[in-house]
């Protein structure tokens, strides 16, 4: 309605939106002592619904019961009980694709839905997703999960620079890590492990351009670490079927990247010279720039990429995430297109709807102003807001949902 939206003005939206994508993940922070995993911990029937039967076998051999499993803790809160739909599938693979469900996700647009993209793309990605290790978060592979599913996402908050969370975090079963998440050097604070990694392509691409120089060269990579694209765009599909298939990106943005499996060796040969950006050497985000100086894209997902090793978020649940708890009234502004829940709330409202028990760390507290942007930041830099998401927003439910023991967010 407003806004005359000539090229200049997308641009510098799209430039907001490039960094906020990752800004954001990162909130964090908070004011009251965190419990500790001992003092509360939740305990699970495992839900075999959300697991599948062979979960609930495997549960078995590790019982290891939460206390207070989430979905009680949901049940017995009348406003969230209200909000949760646990039933709502949390991916999309190839099984799911018909004809009824591209009718119905051609009428929204991404990451809702499909409006304006190209069928041929989506069912040529799709098609890949067949096992059910597409199916399933927790899919087996390696350690079956136990009776309670234990998580801590960790976004990339200043709240977590001298935390000393590390070895807390790694306690947990799984660990999801998304955007610019530097590890060396802040494992004290942050862990080593991960075992997702969520982002979209842009806000991979662009922390990797942003963060390089404080320490986020590479995404995180690990035989047992799984990969969760969130379908903000049609560069997330295309993206997507090259990591499986170990192809360049044929078309778009993206194109020539070569994210999978397949791609030859670099030969030992460093991915890419460090990069000498003015603001390198002291504290700065380096400008956005439109060259990329991050790794060569073959690296982004490691050598033995397959297709099960990737998740995709089912955009039914992106829309469902949104309209139930992060419906922000930017939705009814000029800006509303571009708004989405952050990249970091995406991947706690995932844990939350397949963990038994969720932990939240690096995410935005009411006393975020306290903390840099990031843990990883060398110097203290506030938080930016975007008109893309609504951080503020996204801080209100972070508390009521602690309140209320769905989730333990870290707070200090
Ligand atoms: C998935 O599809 C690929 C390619 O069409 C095929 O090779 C593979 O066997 C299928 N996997 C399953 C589990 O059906
Ligand atoms: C991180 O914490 C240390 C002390 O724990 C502090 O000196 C430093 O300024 C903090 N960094 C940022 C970016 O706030």
């Amino acid at each position: 309605m407003g806004l005359p939206r000539g090229p200049l003005f997308w641009l510098l939206l799209l430039l907001a939106a490039a960094c906020s994508g990752i800004l954001f993940a990162l909130y964090s922070s908070a004011t009251k002592r965190y419990p500790g995993p001992s003092a509360r911990a939740r305990d699970a029937t495992s839900p075999q619904a959300l697991f599948g039967p062979k979960a609930s076998k495997a549960g078995a051999r590790k019982r290891q019961h939460c206390h207070h499993p989430l979905y009680l803790t949901i049940q017995r809160d009348p406003h969230f009980q209200g909000l949760f739909d646990l039933s709502t599938p949390v991916l999309l693979w190839g099984e799911l694709f018909t004809q009824e469900l591209w009718d119905r996700l051609s009428r929204h647009k991404a990451p809702y839905g499909w409006q304006g993209l190209s069928h041929q793309a989506i069912a040529s990605t799709l098609t890949l997703l067949n096992g059910s290790g597409n199916a399933k978060l927790f899919a087996a592979s390696g350690e079956p999960p136990p009776g309670c599913v234990r998580c801590a996402v960790v976004g990339n908050g200043g709240i977590l620079n001298g935390s000393r969370q590390g070895l807390h975090i790694d306690t947990h079963d799984y660990v999801f890590r998304l955007n610019g998440a530097v590890i060396k050097g802040f494992e004290h604070d942050v862990g080593t492990k991960t075992s997702f990694y969520g982002f979209t392509v842009n806000t991979m691409k662009n922390s990797l351009i942003s963060y390089w120089n404080l320490g986020f060269t590479s995404v995180p990579q690990g035989q047992d670490l799984r990969y969760i694209f969130i379908p903000s765009n049609i560069r997330d599909y295309v993206m997507l079927r090259s990591a499986i298939l170990g192809v360049p990106v044929p078309e778009g943005p993206d194109e020539g990247d070569i994210p999978g499996p397949t791609a030859p060796p670099t030969a030992g040969a460093p991915a890419c010279p460090s990069p000498r950006s003015p603001a390198g050497s002291t504290t700065g985000r380096p400008a956005l720039s439109t060259s990329f100086v991050g790794p060569r894209p073959q690296s982004y997902f490691g050598p033995g990429a397959s297709a099960s090793k990737f998740k995709l978020l089912h955009p039914d649940f992106i829309r469902y995430l949104t309209e139930r708890f992060l419906k922000s009234k930017l939705i009814n502004t000029n800006f509303g297109d571009l708004y989405m829940p952050s990249t970091g709330a995406l991947m706690l409202l995932t844990a939350l709807h397949t963990c038994d028990q969720v932990s939240a760390y690096g995410f935005i507290t009411s006393n975020y102003r306290k903390f840099s942007e990031h843990y990883y930041d060398r110097k203290k830099r506030p938080l930016i807001f975007y008109v893309n998401h609504d951080l503020l927003l996204e801080a209100a439910l972070w508390k009521d949902l602690h309140k209320a023991g769905i989730i333990q967010l870290y707070q200090r």
